[in-house]
């Protein structure tokens, strides 16, 4: 053998890498294989080693594991058959069979092992085929048949409804190592669609032309299929089936027709259940409306309530400040010591500097005036003293708008009068004491007062 650097290189890797064995198939035979009775069958195996490593032993042994017998061996480069197949088996290639004059009894399983050694560790490599041998055209009751698919199919690849024809069957247990030829009533010749389940296929579309089509297998492939070739002749076997342009059509159209009826069934479902999805989604939405709703009435009531409750609260506010002002009432005086006077002068207020009482605080201190904060009916009483020796004099009551409505008098000798009036007043009304003729001096202290109540509002 002859060693390249690369392979050397490659070969030093795999020791270094303790892979031991460099055995190898160089060629191995497909795993379904066909012979006719009579006649001859190769499994040609094929393998090499490196230099270092060398074959033992090689066996053939025909069945499986749990029956098996040895075909063959070598051992010392010699080939040793075993007596049932002492005269029909020969060493071909380095690993391979050749089996002659075989029957139906040849059938089965064979297996080559190969046993090797390298640097003392042995090895076996092992590989089988199974021999199908074939008595007579290899077809059910060794004749070949054609016939026209009574059930229009759907062919993915071309979208549509196609016619097949079938020609078989096949007895071959794996895929044939034959084809068929399609002739058609036009005089082509067409090869098969696919093989499938020991029948060949060709398939028609539309629009299928009428007439006979021929399923026919090649003189030149006659041997591989066992064919009796003597009882054919020159002739190959065929096989030919009619077919009926409108007939065909019809089942096509049927066929398309079921189609259309499984789509518009498919699309009428499809639309039903659309249809009870979008009630269900209107019933939703509908609720979610009526949820909204009803949370917006409730808002509403809320926000009424809210409303009315503040309204309320107003009026109560309103109330407590109407009675407030319906709570009016006033007595002044003087802050000072017995025997204190004043002067009031001609025609002035008398500024008592004394609340005794002041509810609502509509008399004004720094103006010595009452405001009447509602209409209504007041009473007044003003009580004032002179002092002795002072002249006679008048104090009254005075309403704006109206003029003094009370008068008291004195003088000379500590006279203490008082006046009173009972007032109906418009809201805004000012009421005073003051001086109004005479002398102008009046005592201070208690002995001169000013009082006012509202008896009744309007
Ligand atoms: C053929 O025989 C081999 C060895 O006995 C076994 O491993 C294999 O499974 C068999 N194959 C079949 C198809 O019986
Ligand atoms: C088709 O074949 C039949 C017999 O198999 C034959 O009678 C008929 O004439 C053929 N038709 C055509 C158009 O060749
Ligand atoms: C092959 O055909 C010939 C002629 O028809 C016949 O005599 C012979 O027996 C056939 N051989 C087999 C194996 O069927
Ligand atoms: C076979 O065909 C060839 C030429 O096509 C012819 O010479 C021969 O006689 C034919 N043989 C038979 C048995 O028909
Ligand atoms: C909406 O609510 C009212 C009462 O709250 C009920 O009577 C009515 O049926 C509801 N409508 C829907 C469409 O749910
Ligand atoms: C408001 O006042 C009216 C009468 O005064 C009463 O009937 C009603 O219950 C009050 N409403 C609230 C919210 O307080
Ligand atoms: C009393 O009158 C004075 C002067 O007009 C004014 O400034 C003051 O606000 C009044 N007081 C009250 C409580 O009305």
């Amino acid at each position: 053998m002859l060693k390249s650097p690369l392979v050397t290189v490659l070969f030093v890797e795999a020791v270094l890498l303790g892979v031991v064995s460099c055995f190898e198939w160089t060629f191995q035979p497909d795993t379904m294989v066909y012979s006719c009775t009579g006649k001859q069958v190769t499994l040609p195996w094929e393998f090499k080693t490196d230099d270092e490593e060398s074959v033992l032993q090689i066996s053939w042994i025909f069945g499986d594991v749990f029956d098996s017998v040895l075909v063959a061996t070598v051992s010392f480069d010699t080939f040793v058959p075993t007596e049932a197949y002492l005269q029909r088996v020969h060493h071909v290639t380095n690993g391979g069979l050749y089996l002659r004059d075989v029957t139906m009894k040849d059938s089965g399983n064979y297996t080559v092992e190969v046993n090797t050694e390298k640097h003392g560790t042995l090895s076996t490599s092992r590989h089988s085929v199974f021999l199908q041998v074939g008595d007579g055209l290899m077809t059910q009751g060794n004749e070949l048949k054609v016939k026209q698919d009574p059930r229009a199919l759907w062919d993915d690849s071309t979208a549509q409804w196609v016619i097949r024809l079938i020609c078989g069957t096949f007895t071959f247990m794996g895929q044939p190592n034959i084809h068929v030829i399609w002739t058609t009533p036009e005089g082509e010749t067409r090869s098969s669609t696919y093989y499938e389940d020991n029948n060949f296929y060709l398939t028609l579309l539309s629009p299928v032309e009428g007439g006979n089509y021929t399923c026919l297998i090649p003189i030149h492939l006659l041997p591989d299929i066992c064919a009796n070739t003597s009882s054919h002749g020159n002739e190959t076997v065929s096989a030919t089936v009619g077919v009926d342009d409108l007939r065909v059509r019809l089942s096509l159209i049927e066929a398309e027709q079921k189609t259309l009826g499984d789509r518009l069934r498919e699309s009428e479902e499809t639309c039903a259940s659309e249809t009870i999805r979008l009630k269900e989604a209107n019933t939703d939405l509908l609720k979610l409306l009526n949820e909204t709703r009803i949370m917006h009435d409730q808002e509403q009531e809320t926000v009424y309530a809210e409303i009315q409750t503040l309204r309320n609260v107003t009026q109560n506010q309103q109330v407590l400040l109407d009675n407030q002002k319906k709570q009016v009432a006033f007595t002044v005086r003087f802050d000072s010591v017995n025997g204190a006077t004043m002067n009031v002068g001609r025609s002035g207020t008398i500024m008592f500097d004394f609340e005794v009482t002041n509810r609502g605080n509509y008399f004004n201190m720094s103006t010595g005036i009452f405001t009447a904060p509602v209409a209504g009916t007041y009473f007044f009483v003003l009580g004032a003293m002179i002092p002795k020796g002072q002249p006679y004099a008048e104090m009254g009551i005075h309403v704006s708008g109206k003029g003094v409505l009370a008068l008291t008098h004195g003088g000379q000798n500590y006279i203490r009068d008082q006046t009173h009036a009972a007032l109906h007043l418009n809201e805004g009304d000012q009421v005073k004491a003051k001086h109004c003729w005479g002398g102008t001096v009046i005592e201070k202290y208690f002995w001169t007062t000013f009082s006012g109540v509202l008896l009744q509002p309007d």
